[in-house]
């Protein structure tokens, strides 16, 4: 279980993060809203290691991030799987080297080990076949066309399925997005809500979403987080969100009407 308490950070004179307290439960998806530059990136990021905070703690099963080794961190973001604002491919990669260049940067040569992995996450993320079809003859040619192609050859929602699969590779417990529908059309939004969601009860992950999509939260989250001015101005289930009298909520909600965005 990830908790956040008291969590402060400012860039210069700039207080991003004032005094952030929130619990992520474990099994469920939890959606961090917020208007943009409210520091949900940021936030983010305190959880992985990328950013140290000024005052608080990000603890992960209750052990500190902060006070954690070098190799006691190496351990926790190999636990969690993230999916970068926008895709974050590597354009001069194909999709079968964007997906396995962690491992293979970690010193992992063992190609049938590497292959394998490449199918089960490609095929996860709905890429692919079921994985059960694996060695069929029709999973094995699209592997090869998928796993050959660049990311110029992909759709955007494509494109964010592989920045997905990447952060399936190792079969971690945890895994964050950070903006996941952003840059998309209503269709292709909605097929990524429907894979966090079959991807968070068929692998028990734990997902933690950063969104400002709406349609989003309604459709995939068990617990949501608000943030304004550096704080949580609500955290519960997205029913207590949408009858909420808090005026900031209540305003940031307002512009979206639940189940339209196909309409
Ligand atoms: N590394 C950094 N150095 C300086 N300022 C930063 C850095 N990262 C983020 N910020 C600032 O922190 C604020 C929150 O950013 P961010 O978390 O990316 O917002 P968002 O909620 O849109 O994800 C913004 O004002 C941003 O400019
Ligand atoms: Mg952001």
């Amino acid at each position: 279980m990830i908790s956040l308490q008291n969590l402060h950070k400012s860039f210069g004179s700039k207080h991003v993060l004032q005094g952030i307290d929130l619990q992520i439960p474990n099994g469920q998806i939890t959606c961090i809203i917020g208007k943009s530059g409210c520091g949900k990136s940021v936030l983010l990021k305190h959880i992985v290691g990328l950013l140290t905070q000024d005052k608080g703690e990000v603890l992960i099963d209750d052990v500190s991030v902060a006070s954690m080794s070098k190799q006691e961190l190496f351990e926790v973001r190999r636990n969690i799987g993230y999916v970068f604002q926008g895709a974050a491919l590597f354009d001069s990669l194909t999709v079968y080297e964007n997906v396995i260049i962690g491992l293979y940067e970690h010193g992992e040569r063992d190609m049938a080990l590497l292959n394998s992995e490449a199918r089960r996450v490609l095929s996860a993320v709905g890429l692919l076949p079921d994985i059960s079809e694996s060695g069929s003859s029709n999973f094995e040619k699209e592997f090869a066309l998928l796993s050959s192609k660049k990311p110029s050859d992909l759709s955007g929602g494509m494109k964010k399925r592989v920045g997905v699969a990447r952060a399936l590779v190792g079969s971690p417990s945890y895994i964050f997005y950070d903006e996941p529908t952003t840059g998309l059309d209503p269709v292709n939004s909605e097929q990524i809500d429907r894979m966090i969601l079959e991807l968070s009860k068929k692998l028990s992950i734990t997902s933690l979403v950063i969104t400002h999509d709406m349609f989003s939260v309604f459709n995939i989250a068990d617990h949501v987080a608000m943030l304004d001015n550096g704080k949580v101005c609500f955290e519960g289930d997205a029913h207590t969100l949408q009858h909420t009298n808090d005026s900031r909520v209540s305003e940031f909600i307002s512009r979206f009407q639940p189940g339209a965005r196909l309409q």
